[in-house]
Order: C-alpha cells, then structure tokens, then sequence
C-alpha cells in the first residue's frame, strides 16, 4: 500500500489543476459549514439504530480485490497502472497491520428506500448534486479501527460516466457526533477538531488523510459524493 501510495502522491500532483473543485475558503480547517443539531439529530439516531441492529457490514477499507478493481475504474484514462504490479503493492505484508488488522470500519445498511430517502430530505437543500446517482454512506470508526493514511481516487469515472469532469465531483464528511476522546482525524499535515453536524470537505484527491480511534466511543459519519448539478 506504501507504493500505491507513493504512485498516487507523485501522479496526483502532476493533475492538481483538473481537481481543484473547492474554493479557498475551507483551507485553513477544513470545516466547509455546520448543520444544526436538529437536523443531524435523525441521522444519527438512525446510525445509532441501525448499529443496534446489527445492519451492517464489517468492512476493510482497502479490500485488495475490491479495491484493484475499484481503481481500474476511477483511473481509466487517466494513466496506465500495472494490475499485477498494483496488487503487489496492496498486498503488501510490511502493512497487514494496518491494513488488514486495524484498517477496518462499519458500514450500515441504508439500502431501505425509506430510510435513504429520510437522511436526503435532511441535508439535500445544503448540496447541490445529482441526487439519484450520489453516493451516501453511514460509516462508524469502532473503537480499535483505523481508516489508513491514503489519497481518494479520482472520482470523475464513478459519478460523471467520463474521466475529464473532476472539477464537478465533490465529496463531504459530514461528522454525526462532537469529537471524542481518541478520535482523530489527519488531513495534510494537520489534524482536525470538529463538532456535530460540521461538515468536512477537502479538495478531493489533493491532499492525503486518514483516521483512528483509540477511545472508547464509536464515532459515526455521513459520507456524500456527487456530481454537482447548477
Ligand atoms: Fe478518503
């Protein structure tokens, strides 16, 4: 993963100026805006339901396979990645720590309808996108778990149909609880604090981060990514 890693650091750079999709405005903290209380309030207690119920999927966050094929997609056009030379690199034993130890997060089941549709009612009049093809998730970091230090991929293949649009996707964390003991979170070469209903937003394939949770509390987050519609 290293490899992988240092491959998407040095080709990611080379495409700074085709990912520039946020303002300048969220530079400093990474916080874009926040979301009432009342508003985060249902999403959580559906998280907490859902977790409750077991309606979940343990999930490694790099799944080698899953993952190869995941890239052969976003970085279709892009540029050429060796696959048997990629799943060296994801395979890499020096990280099975990390990788397939810690690297590990819940996701919940919101494939009910009803229930997708709630958490969109919430938050859609705060993000302008193509509500039908977005991606949303409700993840929690368990105690123990660690989402690795990584770059997202490029994103254009998955939400646009072609590779040339990066500018018009764009992904939010939107954090479900305040901040607790032992949860962190690293973007750059800083670390952000956050409250409920604060919605984290970085440009997305620019800089590298990933999270930990060495406490005692779940922590529960609302992933978007879409295509922005005007
Ligand atoms: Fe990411």
């Amino acid at each position: 993963m290293k490899n992988w890693f240092e491959f998407q650091e040095k080709f990611h750079k080379s495409k700074l100026s085709e990912s520039k999709v946020t303002d300048d405005k969220n530079s400093k903290n990474f916080v874009l805006f926040n979301i009432s209380n009342e508003i985060i309030k249902p999403i959580l207690d559906i998280a907490k339901i859902l977790l409750e119920k077991g309606k979940l999927d343990e999930i490694l966050v790099f799944q080698g396979k899953q993952y190869a094929e995941f890239i052969k997609v976003c970085y279709n056009n892009l540029t050429e990645i060796d696959e048997k030379k990629l799943q060296e690199w994801l395979d890499d034993p020096e990280f099975d720590n990390l990788m397939k130890v810690a690297g590990k997060q819940l996701r919940l089941e919101i494939e009910s309808k009803h229930i997708k549709k709630k958490i969109i009612q919430c938050v859609s009049k705060y993000f302008q996108i193509d509500w039908d093809k977005a991606d949303i998730t409700l993840y929690v970091q368990m105690p123990g778990q660690m989402f690795p230090l990584h770059y997202d991929a490029f994103k254009s293949n998955v939400f646009t149909g072609t590779h040339d649009k990066e500018y018009k996707v764009k992904r939010w964390l939107i954090m479900l609880e305040d901040q607790k003991p032992g949860q962190s979170f690293q973007m750059g070469d800083r670390f952000i604090n956050w409250a409920q209903g604060d919605v984290i937003a970085w440009k997305n394939v620019e800089l590298p981060h990933g999270s930990g949770n060495f406490g005692y509390w779940p922590r529960f987050t609302l992933r978007i990514t879409g295509e922005i519609v005007n």
